[in-house]
């Protein structure tokens, strides 16, 4: 899907390759994405998508082959800090609550400002879900605290490796977004003219 914002490519791979046990994961993999795109692939069990993620988030190295996140190298660490990754089953803590869970994330990656967690926890419709662990949580509502998690820090790149029905909450969050920058555009607008 297009949006306005194109700029430059998020994510650049040139012959991306993956073999495990002599076979291939992935297989000269060439993928160009657009800043301000969604970039979504889909493929039967085993196509190789989570390993595709995994290799554009950092976290498997590729057997041959280049990753570029905003034209530079996944291990600058600038780039890092721009991403937020949920592949296969977010790390949760099943003995807190999503909110809990959510701060401590927020305070490991250095976000003192507990307005983030509640901006993340919102964004995902979790808000209400008060002290309930999240053991006893459904696996929607997993899912929607593994996006929260993955949102927090306000990534430029979000990269999610998560089930088709979790892609409508994405969708639901991205349109929540583009509803607040317009917002956001508008009130500087006003603010200018003032
Ligand atoms: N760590 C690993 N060691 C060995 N083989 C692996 C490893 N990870 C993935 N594979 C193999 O690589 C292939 C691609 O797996 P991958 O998990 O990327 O598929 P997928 O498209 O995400 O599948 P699914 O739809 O089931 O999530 C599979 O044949 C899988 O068995
Ligand atoms: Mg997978």
């Amino acid at each position: 899907m297009n949006t306005e914002k194109e700029n430059g490519l998020a994510v650049e791979t040139r012959g991306l390759t993956k073999i495990y046990g002599g076979k291939a994961a992935v297989k000269d993999l060439n993928l160009r994405v657009g800043e301000g795109q969604i970039y979504g692939f889909i493929g039967r069990n085993g196509a190789g998508k989570s390993t595709t993620l995994k290799m554009i988030s950092g976290l498997a190295s590729p057997t041959r082959g280049e990753v570029s996140l905003f034209g530079k190298p996944i291990n600058d660490p600038a780039v890092r800090r721009r991403l937020g990754v949920l592949i296969e089953a977010a790390g949760l803590y099943p003995n807190m609550t999503a909110r809990q869970n959510v701060v401590m994330k927020a305070r490991c990656m250095g976000l003192a400002d507990e307005k983030s967690a509640d901006r993340v926890l919102e964004l995902t419709g979790l808000t209400d879900t008060g002290k309930k662990q999240v053991k006893h949580f459904s696996m929607g509502m997993k899912q929607r605290l593994g996006v929260a998690l993955a949102l927090l820090g306000n990534p430029d790149l979000l990269i999610l490796d998560v089930k088709w029905s979790t892609v409508l909450i994405v969708y639901r969050v991205h349109s929540v977004q583009k509803e607040s920058e317009k917002r956001t555009a508008y009130t500087k607008g006003t603010k200018k003219c003032v």
